[in-house]
């Protein structure tokens, strides 16, 4: 559990699934879409599978009210793919808000505690992020966490078809911060 001046993150309990419901029955972004969720009932099916997460995905709860107001989560992963022998010292978090709770900084209080998390109590050397060039409130988190724009990626990947059925690809911008450059 990790607290902050508002919010806890905590891992996700049966309970939570009305919450993340809320959110998650229309994902904000296309990035997510294969998150939707259809119905209460497939909520409460998801947060049975996310119960046994508690190192690396974490509910954004609001400690006033209890609720569960978004979602932060980034696993290990080697700074080069391929080499199976280089650490897994590098995080790329996922980040996401209830709509309605949008625009109070608790994204970048929630982010920063988990950065702090990451690079203090889980061997993190770098964080990067992955995000759409249209969505310029998750370039801005980026930049508010300190983080630099390393580069632009054409058509990267896609989430979603177009009409047709063809792939809608998407331009991602990732933006990084090394562990010397956080502390
Ligand atoms: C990306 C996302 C998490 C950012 O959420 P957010 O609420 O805009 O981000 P923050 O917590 O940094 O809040 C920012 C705003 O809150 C304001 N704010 C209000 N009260 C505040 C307080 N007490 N403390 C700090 N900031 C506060 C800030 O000034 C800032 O507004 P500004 O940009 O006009 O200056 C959110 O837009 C989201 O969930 N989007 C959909 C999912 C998504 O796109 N995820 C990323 C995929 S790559």
């Amino acid at each position: 559990m990790i607290e902050t001046e508002r919010l806890l993150l905590r891992p996700f309990i049966e309970k939570d699934a009305a919450d993340v419901f809320e959110y998650l029955r229309e994902p904000a972004v296309n990035c997510f879409a294969s998150m939707k969720l259809d119905s209460l009932a497939e909520a409460k099916e998801e947060m049975k599978k996310r119960a046994g997460e508690t190192e690396y995905y974490f509910a954004i709860v609001l400690k006033e009210t209890g609720k569960v107001i978004g979602e932060i989560e980034a696993y290990p992963e080697r700074g080069e793919p391929h080499d199976t022998s280089s650490p897994l010292d590098t995080f790329s978090p996922c980040w996401m808000l209830n709509e309605a709770y949008q625009g109070k900084g608790y994204a970048y209080e929630a982010a920063h505690a988990f950065f702090d998390y990451l690079f203090h109590d889980k061997g993190a050397r770098r964080i990067y992020a992955y995000t759409e060039d249209y969505n310029l409130p998750s370039q801005h988190l980026c930049k508010r966490l300190g983080m630099r724009r390393e580069g632009l990626f054409m058509e990267f990947i896609s989430f979603v078809n177009n009409p047709d059925g063809s792939p809608r690809y998407e331009n991602t911008v990732q933006y990084a911060i090394l562990k010397k450059e956080w502390l």
